[in-house]
């Protein structure tokens, strides 16, 4: 209450603030005020990575620091200051816990303010449209309802403490081979039905702060500069009233036509921008009025964040627990033959990763943590014997890889970067580790970053090595009847359907932030109970999905997929083109397994004028405690407008139930949100006629059914 008083005051005082400003404001200051300034002003004691607003101490408006933000706070460089690396948003989503993703931005928004950071730029909302987008990990799912509730509930927790959150990247960047360039080409229903879906769920249920636009074009126009896309519908139709902020301009852009197009604060900056908008406002191309939105909108955003230097650099106790917790929420447990939880005996743990974990992802992403904690310490630190022969291998080949000159310390503090290659394993090293150990534990890790598409040989699909690993291990251990897990450590969807079979059970941590070798012996210990469900579709193969062809997947240096990339596949993509078309994969979106069992009873769905209420019982069925994420799933009347078989509406966490234990889940699906684009009318329809409503978290296999009519 007393945060929303004062967020209240700041607002009144926002107002006059900028008023007053702005009428003194000269023309070349208004123009300062909108331009990011160069990093050689930044001040020795500049904590941010990133960008910094221009001070005008004589108006008493100061300085915002801007740091990235997709895992945690990224510090700069000539800072020696930690912060809490977190669980990437792949990760997080597939918690299909909104409340457990607010907390974690709170404790993101903690340390920013404690490190005097004004705007965290995060998080990451764009759909994961293909396997091989290079930022897939900052991003939350195939589905623009999970996009949107997981991006409003980290904007929530962030801005619970003052700070901003910049949601990025407005719109339709879900690729990142030549993405400073590419035009995308998309249908206006797929536009809005999908790529504009999260930002608009966000922007009207969080009210961002702050807004990043996207650096690809769309249909022919830069999304920086279109009107249409920020003025009309982010502001116009969605009533956003932040800042909009331009990606990183590593491109030339046409300066007037962005602040002309809602853009209020050019980033990172530069005196050519400057320059560009004085030019643009004397010689008539630039309205003043424009440059004064943009300008008020810079001061608005000074008035709404935290202001105060802090003494010291924040705890980071919470941070560490809150990263361990969405740790464990996030990781999915993908196959599991009774080897899981564990039994105890002595582990053999195979695969660098298992002492090399990778934590975050790369690029503006990559967070540098106060430490990491590796899996083999993790088992030690939970009294579980390892085969110390293994670990001496392991541990020497990465202290010796590790020397090498294109692994050296200051390129993996930057952006944690390259990754060192699998070790390759005489067989008759892992024989004698099935001898003496009781069962093994495989880790496979991919990281990913900004700038460059994930390839698909070696890094979809496995690598020679890590085949020949798996299968080899496998036939050591179960010649001798003994068991094999595989842990994935992944930025992102990988190929399983060639190999799933070989081993015994499978986890997916994906890049579980800096506690994630405790995550993993927790969860295969069962001292946790996985209960995170896949918010993507792992496809059985690659050229299964919808958009594979229409997607860089080769590399291209010009031409298709590179100048230009057409999303051919409309509405449908992940399990909408899968459900629908009826098409095999490997594991489906909520798809998810546990150590319990839930049963689902007394679906109740209610046509309201508001739109759905739905609700249900779920009970833990099973012999341990457990969490079941369920998701709500609608199949609209036939006729009219094509759509897609199901569409999810709603879903939600239960707590933790104990067994025999029940919850009734109970939500709402807005009546606007049952409606489809109809592109030549242009406008939402919502069909009439009888609904299905499915409730189950697998898109695959509803556990309940209801039919309802809607007139
Ligand atoms: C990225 C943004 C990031 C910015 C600042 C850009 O290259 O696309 O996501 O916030 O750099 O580091």
């Amino acid at each position: 209450m007393k945060f929303k008083l004062l967020i209240l005051a700041c607002l009144v005082c926002v107002s006059a603030a900028a008023q007053t400003s702005l009428g003194d404001m000269t023309l070349e200051e208004k123009a300062r005020c909108v331009v990011g300034i160069e990093r050689s002003e930044f001040p020795p004691t500049n904590k941010g990575f990133c960008a910094r607003t221009a001070p005008f101490p004589k108006y008493g408006i100061n300085s915002l620091v801007l740091a990235d933000g997709s895992s945690g706070v990224r510090l700069s460089r000539r800072e020696q200051d930690r912060a809490t690396a977190f669980p990437s948003n792949m990760a997080l989503a597939s918690s299909w816990d909104t409340e457990l993703v607010q907390k974690v931005g709170a404790a993101a928004g903690y340390e920013a303010r404690g490190y005097d950071i004004n705007v965290l730029l995060a998080p990451g909302m764009n759909i994961i449209r293909n396997p091989l987008c290079g930022r897939n990990f900052e991003y939350y799912s195939e589905d623009p309802v999970i996009t949107g509730k997981m991006g409003a509930a980290f904007v929530d927790g962030v801005q619970s403490n003052g700070v901003a959150v910049s949601v990025k990247h407005f719109t339709c960047n879900n690729q990142e081979t030549n993405r400073g360039h590419v035009n995308t080409v998309v249908g206006k229903r797929a536009l809005r039905e999908l790529y504009l879906k999260g930002f608009e769920i966000c922007v009207r249920e969080a009210s961002p702060w702050t807004l990043m636009t996207s650096y690809n074009s769309l249909d022919g126009v830069p999304v920086q500069e279109s009107y249409w896309l920020i003025n009309g519908i982010l502001r116009g139709e969605w009533g956003f009233d932040g800042l909009v902020m331009t990606d990183w301009s590593f491109v030339p852009h046409n300066t007037v036509a962005q602040i002309h197009a809602g853009n209020d604060f050019l980033t990172p900056g530069s005196a050519d921008q400057v320059r560009d908008i004085i030019d643009g406002v004397n010689k008539g191309t630039l309205d003043m009025a424009d440059l004064d939105r943009a300008c008020s909108k810079v001061i608005q955003l000074g008035t709404r964040t935290w202001h105060g230097g802090s003494a010291s650099a924040p705890d980071l106790t919470p941070g560490a627990e809150m990263s361990a917790l969405a740790a464990c929420e996030g990781a999915v447990l993908l196959e599991n033959n009774g080897m899981l939880p564990l039994a105890g005996g002595k582990a053999a743990l195979f695969g660098v990763r298992s002492y090399d974990l990778v934590a975050v992802g790369s690029g503006s992403a990559y967070v540098v943590s106060p430490h990491v904690i590796q899996i083999n310490d993790a088992f030690r630190s939970a009294g579980i014997s390892i085969d110390t022969e293994l670990e001496d291998l392991y541990r020497k080949y990465v202290a010796f890889a590790s020397a090498d000159i294109a692994y050296n310390e200051k390129v993996k503090v930057s952006i944690g970067l390259p990754l060192l290659p699998e070790l390759e394993l005489r067989r008759s090293l892992i024989d004698k580790a099935a001898d003496r150990d009781d069962y093994a534990v495989i880790t496979l890790g991919r990281t990913a970053e900004e700038g460059i598409d994930r390839g698909l040989k070696g890094d979809y699909y496995l690598t020679d090595i890590e085949k020949t690993l798996i299968s080899n291990i496998c036939e050591a251990f179960h010649a001798r009847g003994k068991k094999v897990a595989v842990v994935l450590n992944i930025a992102g969807i990988i190929e399983t359907e060639s190999w799933k079979h070989l081993p015994d059970a499978i986890l997916n941590v994906w890049l579980p932030g800096q506690e994630g070798g405790a995550a993993v012996c927790d969860l295969l210990t069962g001292a946790a109970n996985p209960s995170g469900r896949l918010a993507v579709t792992f496809p059985a193969d690659y050229f299964d999905c919808p958009s594979a062809l229409d997607f860089p997947y080769d590399k291209p240096e010009q031409g298709r997929n590179y100048d230009r990339t057409e999303y051919s596949e409309g509405i449908y993509v992940g399990y909408r083109y899968y459900c629908t078309k009826g098409v095999r994969v490997s594991y489906p979106f909520g798809y998810g397994l546990s150590y319990t069992s839930f049963d689902y009873s007394a679906l109740k769905v209610r046509s309201t004028c508001k739109g759905i209420s739905v609700s249900f019982t779920v009970t833990n069925s099973g012999p341990v405690s457990g969490r079941e994420a369920a998701g709500v799933y609608v199949s609209a009347p036939s006729g009219g407008l094509d759509k897609p078989s199901g569409e999810l509406k709603a879903f939600a966490k239960t707590r933790l139930l104990a067994p025999g234990e029940s919850e009734t889940v109970s939500v709402e699906i807005p009546a606007s949100w049952l409606a489809s684009f109809n592109e030549e009318a242009g406008k939402w329809q919502v069909a009439r006629g009888q609904y299905v409503i499915h409730v189950g978290a697998n898109v695959e296999s509803p556990r309940l059914s209801a039919k309802i009519k809607r007139k």
